[in-house]
């Protein structure tokens, strides 16, 4: 029996020679088909695949039994529907956060001969999402709702890169723009909808689960109400590792404090810090270097002065506080929701259940890549 990882993996192997083919038709010449390959196989596949798995994992909770073979290969298309988007988004994200390396290697950009050309590949990465959806679920009765789904879920993070990307600016140095609020913001649009929320989704639209009018029965409220919190603790995690994780195990190397992004680590930073800390985060955040060194070795001698202030104001200690706290909200969110319609799966009362949301939560808590 082939693990969880090579029996998703090998649906990946179909969805691909299924894309490829769609490039055949169109008499797309051999050296267009051997790069949409390569974008495939550079960008896809290589993560952790959280996401992705997570759909074939809730398909199989709601449905009780083991899955048809036709209803695992399903579930497997939309999980990797979210690989893609993933793809998507990180090519892009790559190169708005002017980053060197990803999933332990260098960033697509970076590969040699790809520059700007990854801004078209991030465009291919996203539109094969509805080849596949088209091909695989246009006979469905679900068909139009997974394609809503990801249009809307699409927008979502699109706009939360938005304002990741305007509260950063290259040039200018603002701490006193900076806040909690704004970080948990960023973080619930950019990251926890396209995330956690939409595997869950994905799962619940494949397997009927109806919406309610009544708002506060409505199981995908329900998931909502779990989700994005959860998808905003992953992103302070993210936020964390970029400063903390070593970037062999992380598989990236952390650009936020060159890249002055308001993440989890510098507000906390600036709520700890002496009048003297917070001067020296305002003279070298988001600097590049210190005029001797390239800053694209990474950070330079103004990181590592940020990193100390990090160190001094005990940003570790708050982080493990941070992270229990979460984690037991996060739980005890959990363990109070209601379950509804545990033995009949497709019944029209919806269902909520709350192995789904543990098994998301226990997947990334205490995570170190
Ligand atoms: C990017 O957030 C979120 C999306 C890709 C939409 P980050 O910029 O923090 O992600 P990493 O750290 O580069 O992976
Ligand atoms: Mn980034
Ligand atoms: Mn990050």
């Amino acid at each position: 029996m082939a693990s969880t990882r090579e029996r998703f993996l090998s649906t990946f192997n179909v969805i691909r020679d299924e894309l490829l083919s769609q490039l055949a038709v169109r008499g797309i010449p051999p050296d267009g088909v051997e790069w949409y390959t390569k974008v495939l196989d550079y960008n896809v596949v290589g993560g952790k695949l959280n996401r992705g798995l997570t759909v074939i994992e809730t398909v199989q909770i709601f449905k009780g039994r083991p899955l048809t073979d036709d209803e695992y290969f399903k579930a497997a298309v939309l999980g990797w529907a979210v690989e893609f988007l993933q793809a998507h988004f990180l090519v892009a994200d790559d190169l708005m956060d002017q980053s060197l390396t990803r999933r332990g290697q260098p960033c697509w950009f970076r590969v040699e001969g790809v520059g700007n050309i990854a801004f078209n590949d991030s465009f291919i990465l996203e539109r094969a999402i509805y080849q596949m959806l088209k091909t695989y679920f246009k006979e469905t009765d679900y068909y139009t709702d997974l394609v809503d789904l990801f249009h809307e879920i699409t927008y979502e993070s699109v706009v939360g890169q938005l304002v990741d990307v305007i509260t950063s600016p290259e040039d200018k140095v603002d701490l006193s723009k900076f806040s909690m609020e704004r970080t948990s913001l960023i973080a619930i649009y950019k990251t926890a909808y396209y995330s956690f929320y939409m595997p869950i989704a994905l799962a619940m639209i494949m397997c009927h689960i109806p919406h309610s009018k009544d708002a506060s029965k409505d199981p995908y409220k329900t998931a909502l109400s779990i989700l994005l919190p959860l998808g905003e603790y992953f992103q302070a995690q993210d936020d964390y590792l970029d400063y903390s994780a070593p970037p062999h195990i992380l598989g990236k190397i952390g650009t936020d404090i060159i890249d002055n992004k308001c993440s989890w680590c510098i507000n906390v930073a600036l709520a700890e810090a002496s009048p003297a800390q917070r001067k020296i985060l305002e003279e070298n955040y988001a600097k590049k270097g210190d005029g001797t060194d390239s800053s694209a070795q990474g950070g330079g001698e103004c990181e590592r002065r940020v990193k100390e202030v990090f160190g001094q104001v005990g940003l570790d200690k708050k982080w493990e506080e941070y992270e229990s706290g979460m984690y037991e909200k996060l739980k005890g969110m959990i363990d109070s929701l209601e379950e509804v319609g545990k033995e009949e799966s497709e019944g029209g009362n919806g269902v909520v259940r709350k192995e789904v949301y543990l098994k998301f939560l226990e997947k990334i808590h205490g995570r170190k890549k």
